[in-house]
């Protein structure tokens, strides 16, 4: 068997070693509920609020502006349907790309299909950004949301969200974002810097648990709830708190996102080793954004064979890759984000490299070299 090579960082990372020993005091000695009254749950409420606390600090906001949740999935679903259904009275039209991840393009397909809203998905150019001017034209009286992600999973493009948010605050739109792909990976400051008022945030993303993550709220918005029971994270999320994840998630935003644990440096010299590599093979083609990318992040198609036949054979020479969002693996459906940069042809054949802390270069040279190989069989077995 050949040695195990994970390029897989955008799917999900493994748990930081000093993040596990931060949670587990809250598998074990701290267990009581943050909503019972008697001293071990007001000690589990004590740290609950130093969480809250300490995750508003890293980003700059204020502690009621954090709402946690079990991760990407239920930020985006809370933002989405939380605000689209507030605001219904203003105005049934609502704003999103054509790439978004599927934790966004299903609700706002499920809103239109299902509660009478109408959606306008913006179109991408071939590098996968969405221009300023079509959100400035898109956007009407009865405008209620605009949902654009900062970094794209797929192909790693970055969206100019600072200035795609700044439209939205000019017209009075409330803007969302979702930034599970960007943390960790980008250099941040502070929260404001998206010039949004809903930002998603997960914490497996960059070392830190599965199924923990929160949404930023921006003062004094108030979506309707997604999950109805107790009162909760001030009446936006309810069920008991999960104080380990939630934890588990603090500790990785302070050590993980200032500067942020994805080194550039390091990883656009690995970026272009993968680059070079795959222009030199026949019929393979890089997509996404060569300036405005990930830097962890090296995708590409490739003609007369398809993504589960690509990912087999490097898997089999260790190599863990993936085709895109891995919801979707696995079932050979076509990238939605390489039909939207105008490939549609090669939408069933995206391959995604997505690198991280661990990665070196000798296990680059390692798929450099193997790629070829894997593309030919690939092709041949068609
Ligand atoms: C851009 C983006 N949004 C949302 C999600 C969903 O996040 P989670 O896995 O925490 O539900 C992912 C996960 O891959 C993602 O890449």
């Amino acid at each position: 068997m050949p040695r195990t090579i994970y390029f897989d960082y955008n799917a999900t990372t493994p748990l930081d070693p000093g993040v596990r020993e931060a949670m587990l005091p809250f598998l074990d000695k701290v267990w009581g509920n943050p909503s019972s009254v008697h001293h071990v749950g007001r000690k589990a409420r004590a740290l609950l609020d130093e969480a809250r606390d300490r995750a508003a600090k890293v980003l700059g906001a204020k502690p009621g502006e954090i709402v946690f949740t079990s991760g990407g999935t239920e930020s985006n679903n809370l933002a989405i349907f939380g605000t689209a259904r507030l605001l219904k009275s203003k105005g049934r039209h609502l704003i999103t790309s054509s790439i978004e991840h599927h934790a966004v393009l299903h609700c706002f397909d499920y809103l239109e299909k299902k509660e009478g809203f109408e959606v306008t998905r913006l179109p991408v150019d071939a590098e996968g950004r969405v221009s300023p001017e079509d959100l400035d034209r898109a956007i009407r009286a009865d405008t209620g949301l605009v949902s654009i992600m900062a970094a794209n999973n797929e192909i790693g493009t970055l969206q100019p969200v600072a200035e795609l948010g700044a439209i939205c605050r000019e017209r009075g739109i409330v803007f969302h974002t979702d930034a599970v792909q960007w943390f960790g990976k980008e250099p941040f400051e502070e929260i404001g810097r998206f010039s949004a008022d809903l930002v998603s945030l997960c914490a497996h993303k960059f070392h830190g648990p599965k199924g923990a993550g929160l949404l930023f709220i921006r003062s004094p918005l108030h979506p309707d709830p997604v999950l109805f029971g107790g009162g909760h994270e001030n009446e936006r999320r309810a069920g008991t708190e999960n104080l380990a994840g939630i934890t588990g998630l603090v500790e990785a935003l302070e050590r993980f996102l200032k500067p942020p644990v994805f080194e550039k440096d390091k990883l656009t010299k690995l970026r272009l080793q993968l680059r070079s590599a795959i222009e030199e093979i026949e019929g393979a083609e890089l997509v996404g954004s060569r300036w405005n990318g990930l830097s962890n992040t090296v995708s590409f198609v490739v003609q007369g064979t398809d993504s589960i036949a690509l990912l087999a054979g490097l898997d089999m020479e260790g190599v863990c890759a993936s085709s895109g969002s891995a919801c979707s693996a696995g079932s050979l459906e076509p990238s939605h984000v390489i039909a939207a940069i105008g490939k549609k042809e090669l939408a069933n054949s995206l391959v995604r490299f997505s690198l991280g802390r661990e990665s070196t270069m000798e296990e680059a040279a390692v798929a450099c070299k193997a790629l070829p190989k894997v593309v030919s069989r690939a092709q041949q077995a068609k």
